[in-house]
């Protein structure tokens, strides 16, 4: 019998059908519309292979459905959706896609600081809408971008990548992150400081930490007090980090001039949402690593990674370090 390969959202047919021949391969085929839980407990239960998506909740039920489980290959480098203990505990890999999206992601975060800072699409708006009625001295007039100070949150592979493209724009570069990079700060000339310098010194904030139990909350009303009243936020981590009321509150009271979002709390973000009606808000529904390039080479990472684990080798990119496979009688 082939292992059976369950991929809980539709990708293009060849993603699928370059595997066939090995594995029965079952694919979620409504383009909008995520795989219901129903359908995600039964065919975990079956399966030998999720390929997952980070709007999929892969918790204990899911993971101790079946017995067959052997490995979860998520479509993302963010894998807050999974419960990695108890995979670990139940002998199933987790694996995710770093490193291939990182310059992408960058970009994408880079260019939402751009436009929130320019007022990229408000003005591009204003055109569409025929309000562009004569040339203006301060006419959609934003925010310096060069020279500027950036403080990145979470300085991981993405916010190295982030500060590499602030240097050309010859930003002074701050971050905070757990631990410190000296190699970092030396290749990049960016400066190590603590959480609270850098939400006040900077004059865009990056945040680009993962969502842990540590980072849940961690951008409160206080902190958004802290930043300085011509300071834009940027978010392209998980929507959680920040209490998005806080957020809405100091955007509302001028507390802060702006706000660049990929990511929310929850997701897809409701169109009646007070955040959205804000003029100084740009949203973005989370294509921080969507470009056709980055996102077919993250499937076939995805495919790689659940190949290596069914044919007994390590996968390429392996979440739980700690992970045995089980020899299930
Ligand atoms: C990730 O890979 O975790 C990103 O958020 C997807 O865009």
């Amino acid at each position: 019998m082939k292992p059976y390969i369950y991929i809980t959202r539709k990708l293009p047919d060849t993603v699928a059908e370059a595997i066939t021949q090995k594995y029965e391969v079952k694919m979620w085929e409504k383009e909008d519309i995520p795989v219901p839980r129903e359908v995600l407990l039964s065919e975990a239960k079956r399966a030998d292979a999720l390929f997952t998506v980070l709007s999929d909740s892969i918790d204990k039920e899911v993971l101790t459905a079946g017995k067959n489980l052997k490995v979860v290959a998520n479509l993302a480098v963010g894998f807050d959706n999974i419960d990695v203990k108890t995979a670990s505990e139940e002998g199933i890999a987790v694996c995710n896609t770093p490193d291939v999206l990182t310059d992408t992601t960058a970009d994408l975060t880079f260019g939402l600081l751009m436009a929130t800072a320019r007022r990229v699409v408000e003005a591009a708006e204003f055109v569409k809408e025929g309000k562009w009625k004569s040339w203006s001295p301060l006419l959609l007039a934003g925010h310096d971008i060069h020279h500027k100070t950036i403080g990145i949150v979470g300085m991981g592979k993405i916010g190295e990548t982030v500060a590499k493209r602030a240097t050309g724009f010859e930003m002074n570069i701050l971050y905070h992150n757990r631990t410190r990079k000296p190699e970092v700060e030396q290749r990049l000339g960016a400066a190590y400081v603590s959480f609270n310098e850098l939400v006040e010194q900077s004059d865009f904030i990056v945040c680009l930490t993962p969502l842990t139990g540590e980072t849940k909350n961690m951008f409160t009303r206080d902190v958004f007090k802290k930043m300085k009243q011509s300071a834009i936020f940027i978010n392209a981590s998980r929507g959680p980090v920040i209490d998005e009321q806080a957020l809405y509150d100091a955007l509302s009271a001028g507390e802060i001039a702006g706000a660049g979002l990929d990511v929310f709390e929850k997701e897809p973000i409701d169109a009646g949402h007070p955040l959205l009606k804000l003029v100084n808000v740009v949203a973005l529904p989370h294509i921080g690593s969507s470009s056709v390039e980055t996102r077919m080479t993250m499937m076939q990472l995805c495919i790689d990674n659940i190949e290596a684990v069914l044919v007994g080798k390590a996968p390429k990119t392996l979440v739980n370090k700690d992970w045995m496979p089980l020899v299930r009688a």
